[in-house]
């Protein structure tokens, strides 16, 4: 076993230690990932230490109304929809017809159906549509999807958002690669074009912080609307 194996198994081990514990799982949760699992989705929903971390976040600020974008099999949907108080509201994009089918099933399943609402198609249409309407701001918004993209998800987020809202973005590290400025990964570069986004942003507050554990090296960059 190579050394990057040996610490991916470590990471692995200790956020079963961790699942085994503080942060468990219920039914809906768990086969939310294995109906993803059996429809042939990618492996790539958060971890359930990253998503209690976003059920937290969603909690700790009261968040009533949630924007997610990038569903899959709707498992960080679950965990964020369930932080929601009564009467809360999310709304999660999704561009995959399968994936969204999958999605509405774990949704049902976790009790959710009536808060959550998937929108199938282009986030990036369905969030200046969404502007365009001049919608309520969203308290806390988990940008999640195609990464080529977050920079532009993240003006979005901006605009349809308020003073304390939260905009929280998954997978900014990419094992790393986030500071190979010669990396030929789109997503890499996604990233850093978003991190140049952040770091230029007077309107927001931010921190990036790397994460270990059952996914691996990557990281979440987590803003507060100033
Ligand atoms: N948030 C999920 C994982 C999302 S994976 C979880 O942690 O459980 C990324 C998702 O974004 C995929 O389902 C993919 O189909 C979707 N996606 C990719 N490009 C998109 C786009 N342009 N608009 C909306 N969704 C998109
Ligand atoms: C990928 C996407 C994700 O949202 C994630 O959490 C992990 C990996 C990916 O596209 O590789
Ligand atoms: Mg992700």
């Amino acid at each position: 076993m190579n050394i990057d194996d040996a610490l991916r198994a470590q990471w692995a081990a200790v956020d079963r230690y961790i699942t085994d514990r503080v942060v468990v799982q219920d039914e809906a949760l768990l086969e939310a990932v294995r109906s993803s699992e059996a429809a042939g989705l990618p492996p790539i929903a958060v971890s359930a230490c990253q998503g209690k971390l976003l059920h937290v976040l969603a909690k700790t600020i009261g968040a009533k109304r949630v924007l997610e974008v990038g569903t899959l099999g709707g498992y960080s949907t679950i965990w964020l929809g369930r932080a929601l108080g009564s009467g809360g509201r999310l709304i999660t994009l999704e561009i995959d017809e399968k994936c969204a089918e999958v999605a509405t099933r774990n949704i049902r399943r976790a009790g959710l159906s009536d808060a959550v609402e998937i929108r199938l198609g282009p986030a990036l249409d369905a969030m200046a549509g969404m502007y365009r309407l001049g919608v309520e701001p969203f308290d806390l918004v988990f940008i999640d999807a195609d990464k080529p993209a977050t920079a532009d998800y993240f003006d979005w987020a901006l605009n349809l958002t308020r003073r304390g809202s939260l905009i929280i973005t998954d997978n900014v590290i990419r094992k790393g690669q986030l500071i190979n400025e010669g990396s030929d990964d789109a997503d890499v570069h996604g990233m850093r074009r978003f991190m140049d986004r952040l770091a230029a942003e007077k309107a927001v507050t931010a921190t990036v912080i790397q994460t270990v554990g059952a996914k691996g090296y990557d990281g979440l960059a987590i803003a507060v609307v100033n």
